[in-house]
């Protein structure tokens, strides 16, 4: 078996001495390390590069022989391959200065605190999760637990969250529906919390599910919940109950996320869908899309400055309104649509349950259904249960076999962009991330003054006074 190191042999020596052991020689005429008394071959082999920041002083790489060597020393070199290399994850962190500028200023302030994180295993949240380390959050205080996307670089990012010393958890979207998912994941939360008695515990969490996790019981020690989107704020909403328990600090709709953020991440699902798309034409086709809210209105701009016809749904008339006075065609109904239209895509921004199946029977054939936001695409999980024919594609989608026709749903049924991607590029998330940590950060400064609700006015001011925006601008758009 052979595996790449992605960085000079000194460096893997380096690695061996700090994860494995001190017992490592070098026999470089024979191309060899002997790490306890078992021996690898390695070989020198050209720069193949792989992650979304690229380091700059890599000059060649190392293939590793690991067939003549022990079982527990193969994976322990196997997870140092997956992982970061230090020069890899200089990189990430050099591509997010706003990061860096605001936690290097403060390295003290979170040396009490432990962290719960739940998110997509992005490289930038690489960047977001080193920056609690470097304000004082001790790396075995930090709990990561992945949403489960396909996301491009998944694999190395949870050996690198191992190798920098986390503990790394899987909590699903799925967990919502599977019992045992849910309550293996209440169970981790539960004894990470009660193991730090002495600590302040924040939470960060992308859909709310540890907040429905957390709800229900009391701990003292958990200080306060910070929520990244708008499918999270809607779980909440949901909730019903008079008086959460901890302050809920609304990330999702910041001035920051709102102005800033969703125009990345409507680029990445407009680029992420063409590329998927690929041998088809798209100027003077029909699109559908389903809202027009916050995501919509930028994703439907995108697709028509690349000369798509894009219809607008969505039931608010006010949305709708906006919609049809900025030139797009809409409708109140997809039904509604479907009379008019032959869209040769669909494409899912609201969030909601969106789809038919009426409609889906309507499509013609090999037409291509996908969504940045998961719940628009669960009809189709109804299909399989049903027993429709379907084949999953790697790298590409879903084939449904419905109704005699062939309809394709790109990515693997969940938000387009987070599909085989790294999603926005790292200079570009780096102030959303930024935010998120001054969230996180006041939320512990200011705990005695917040209030047990769901909070927005508060995070936009500690956005703004932490001068982040200043820096955001001053990098990149202020003429100099
Ligand atoms: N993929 C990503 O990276 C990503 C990033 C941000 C947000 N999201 C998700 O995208 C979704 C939308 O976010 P948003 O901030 O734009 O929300 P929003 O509330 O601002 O907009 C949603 C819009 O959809 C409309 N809508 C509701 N039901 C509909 C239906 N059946 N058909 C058509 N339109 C309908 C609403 O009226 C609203 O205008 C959320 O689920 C959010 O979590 C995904």
């Amino acid at each position: 078996m052979k595996v790449v190191y992605y960085d000079v042999l000194e460096n893997l020596i380096k690695d061996i001495k700090k994860r494995i052991t001190n017992n490592v020689e070098l026999y470089s005429m024979k191309h060899e390390l002997i790490i306890e008394n078992q021996k690898v071959k390695y070989k020198e082999i050209d720069i193949d590069l792989r992650s979304f920041s690229k380091p700059f002083f890599v000059d060649n790489e190392i293939e590793l022989d690991l067939s003549e060597c022990r079982e527990d020393i193969k994976n322990h070199l196997i997870e140092i391959c997956t992982a970061y290399t230090d020069n890899e994850l200089e990189a990430i962190i050099h591509k997010m200065p706003i990061l860096k500028e605001y936690s290097s200023k403060r390295n003290k302030d979170l040396k009490d605190v432990a962290v719960i994180w739940r998110d997509h295993f992005l490289e930038d949240n690489i960047g977001l999760l080193t920056s609690f380390m470097r304000m004082g959050v001790k790396a075995s205080d930090i709990l990561v637990m992945d949403k489960g996307d396909s996301t491009k670089h998944r694999k190395e990012i949870t050996a690198t969250f191992k190798k920098l010393g986390f503990q790394v958890e899987l909590l699903d979207n799925n967990s919502l529906e599977e019992k045992k998912l849910l309550e293996r994941g209440t169970e981790i939360i539960d004894k990470f919390i009660t193991d730090r008695k002495d600590k302040k515990v924040l939470i960060l969490d992308d859909g709310a599910i540890i907040s429905k996790i957390l709800i229900n019981r009391k701990y003292d020690n958990v200080k306060a919940i910070v929520e990244l989107t708008e499918m999270g704020l809607r779980r909440i909403k949901k909730l019903d109950i008079e008086e959460l328990p901890y302050p809920v600090l609304n990330v999702a709709k910041t001035n920051l996320k709102k102005f800033i953020t969703y125009k990345e991440i409507s680029n990445t699902i407009f680029t992420r869908t063409i590329e998927l798309l690929g041998d088809e034409k798209l100027a003077g086709r029909t699109l559908i899309q389903l809202g027009y809210g916050d995501l919509g209105e930028t994703l439907a701009k995108r697709f028509r400055q690349y000369g798509v016809r894009v219809s607008i749904v969505d039931p608010d008339i006010m949305k709708l309104i906006q919609a049809a006075e900025e030139g797009f065609i809409t409708y109140k109904t997809l039904e509604e649509a479907m009379k008019y239209e032959k869209p040769f895509i669909i494409i899912g921004a609201s969030g909601e349950q969106s789809i038919s199946k009426e409609v889906v029977m309507m499509l013609e054939d090999e037409c291509y259904v996908t969504a940045g936001a998961t719940a628009d695409l669960s009809i189709f999980k109804e299909f399989e249960k049903e027993g429709v024919k379907y084949k999953f594609i790697p790298k590409y989608g879903t084939q449904y076999e419905i109704n005699g026709k062939k309809i394709t749903v790109l990515g693997n049924g969940r938000s387009v962009n987070l599909f085989d991607s790294e999603s926005i590029p790292n200079r570009a998330i780096d102030i959303f991330k930024a935010g998120t940590l001054v969230t996180a950060n006041m939320a512990i400064q200011e705990e005695k003054i917040l209030n047990k609700k769901l909070q927005l006015d508060i995070v936009n001011k500690w956005i703004e006074d932490s001068k982040i925006l200043e820096l955001y601008y001053d990098l990149y758009l202020a003429k100099k």
